[in-house]
């Protein structure tokens, strides 16, 4: 039998998935790693926690499964997008990485607009500048750490950080890289007008290739350490929303998916490169060859529940996600008249307006716990809804909604979801997400499968449907209509907020 490996770099931490050919998933294994915030609105890693993640739990999944190393045929990478790590001339991080939730960088995204043009970044890089993207972060280390920018000689991308670890490799593939506003995104490669208006040598930048190319080898270094074979290829991988388009099998126009991790993401596959003249969502490659999506961005999904559970209950450990789920079921839609605002971290679509805070509206000494963690649940529904309908404006399918992510296993959330939508939503049955993604994208880079869209069709099943009730989704559009009101009264209170 012959196995394949999918590494998934996430924010709140790495998980590591065995699969044999039928992608049976063999063994599993998650190290988390903390976030550092030093100041309101910053958010950095440590790479090196990555990549101490990412040899333990593949050393994890081989030591549990005693597959040997010689038949893993192919690893895939994804991982959070946006990150920014810079390497000096000894291949050391310089600093954290800034990662893509941190909002520093309004000043350097205005510089961006005024050295490219507005029109001219969108028509190249598909989007307006912004503040989650890397080559703000680039810009932000060029005007306040000029001393790390000067010792800078390579610049990747978080699971490409870990790609150069593994096979000494310095590449990345067109999904990640079209998140760093560096891409000529229509093209599919650098583009050498925004790297010369932006100052930045394109020398510091990876190799890019398609991602299910194979991109280098395991390193004896990296064989000892994991029980991999040395010389084990690793394929390009995807950005993990990339990579979970693919686990889902959302790799043909028409359909599309929603994620809730810790950001959460409405994403829908295209066969030309769309681009909303406003950007609000963005428009990446995708990992299918010629293919690309649109997909928009709620900055603090999972992240929000989380937050509220640990600030009302404590330590995860205390309480369990059941236990959440169930309060939030039992209170009524609507929260009682509570609406949440899930802005914790700024937000991207719709409003690409990192000063917004989260807000809770309308408490009452009447509401409980269980109405917070509903409004919450709801608050991100809406949020998603944003997403939603302007793909919708854009004249893009979304009818055949999939979902996956942490937050797809809440019976009640999926539910507010899909009533929030007005459509039914479906669920995986078998394995999904960015690992699987990345597992099938190994696969076809080194031959066990013939293409991506076959695999999927092959090997992904979606039978567990979420209905809508139109009665439910009548009520929530109310709703939604007052929770974007608040927004627009909010705004400019929120730049006030900033300033102080
Ligand atoms: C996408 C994005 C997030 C991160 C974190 O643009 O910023 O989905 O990739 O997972």
């Amino acid at each position: 039998m012959r196995y394949l490996i999918g590494s998934d770099i996430g924010t709140s931490g790495t998980k590591t998935v065995l699969y044999d050919e039928n992608l049976c998933k063999i063994a599993e294994s998650v190290r988390e790693y903390p976030m550092y915030q030093p100041q309101n609105g910053y958010a950095e890693q440590d790479p090196e926690d990555w990549y101490d993640a990412v040899v333990k739990t593949i050393k994890d999944v081989i030591d549990i499964s005693s597959v040997d190393g010689k038949d893993i045929k192919g690893i895939g990478l994804s991982g959070q997008m946006h990150g920014l790590v810079m390497l000096d001339k000894e291949n050391k991080p310089l600093r954290h990485a800034i990662i893509w939730c941190d909002q520093r960088t309004e000043k350097e995204c205005k510089q961006i607009t005024g050295l490219v043009g507005e029109r001219r970044l969108i028509e190249i890089t598909a989007n307006p500048a912004l503040p989650g993207f890397t080559a703000s972060k680039i810009m932000w280390v060029k005007n306040n750490e000029p001393h790390i920018y000067e010792k800078c000689r390579h610049i990747l991308l978080p699971k490409d950080y870990i790609r150069f670890k593994l096979t000494g490799e310095y590449a990345t593939e067109v999904s990640d890289a079209s998140g760093m506003q560096l891409l000529d995104v229509p093209k599919r490669a650098w583009s050498y007008e925004v790297l010369e208006k932006l100052d930045i040598d394109a020398e510091l930048l990876p190799k890019v290739y398609e991602s299910s190319e194979i991109t280098g080898y395991i390193t004896k270094e990296v064989a000892a350490l994991t029980g991999l074979m040395y010389g084990t290829p690793v394929v390009g991988g995807a950005g993990d929303n990339a990579a979970a388009a693919i686990g889902t099998g959302i790799v043909k126009e028409g359909r599309a998916f929603t994620t809730i991790g810790t950001s959460g993401v409405v994403y829908a596959h295209t066969d030309k490169p769309v681009i909303d003249p406003k950007g609000r969502v963005h428009t990446f490659c995708c990992a299918v060859k010629d293919s690309w999506h649109v997909m928009g961005v709620t900055q603090a999904a999972g992240l929000s529940l989380k937050w509220f559970k640990n600030c009302l209950f404590g330590s995860s450990e205390e309480i369990s996600y059941d236990v959440v789920n169930k309060m939030a079921g039992s209170a009524p839609i609507g929260a009682d008249r509570l609406i949440y605002l899930p802005y914790l971290m700024g937000e991207r679509t719709p409003h690409l307006d990192g000063n917004c805070r989260g807000v809770l509206f309308g408490l009452s000494a009447s509401h409980t716990q269980s109405h917070i963690i509903r409004a919450v649940m709801e608050g991100v529904g809406f949020s998603l809804t944003d997403c939603k309908d302007i793909l919708g404006e854009m004249g893009i399918n979304v009818n055949d909604m999939t979902a996956c992510g942490g937050g797809s296993k809440s019976d009640v959330w999926m539910e507010i979801l899909s009533d929030c939508y007005g459509c039914d939503i479906k669920r995986l049955t078998g394995a999904e997400g960015p690992a699987f993604g990345v597992a099938i994208l190994a696969g076809v880079g080194t031959g066990i499968f013939d293409d991506v869209v076959s695999a999927c069709d092959k090997f992904i099943k979606t039978d567990n449907i979420v209905s809508y009730t139109p009665e439910n989704t009548s009520k929530y559009r109310k709703i939604h209509a007052l929770y974007k009101k608040l927004y627009d009264s909010l705004k400019d209170d929120f730049r006030e907020l900033s300033c102080i």
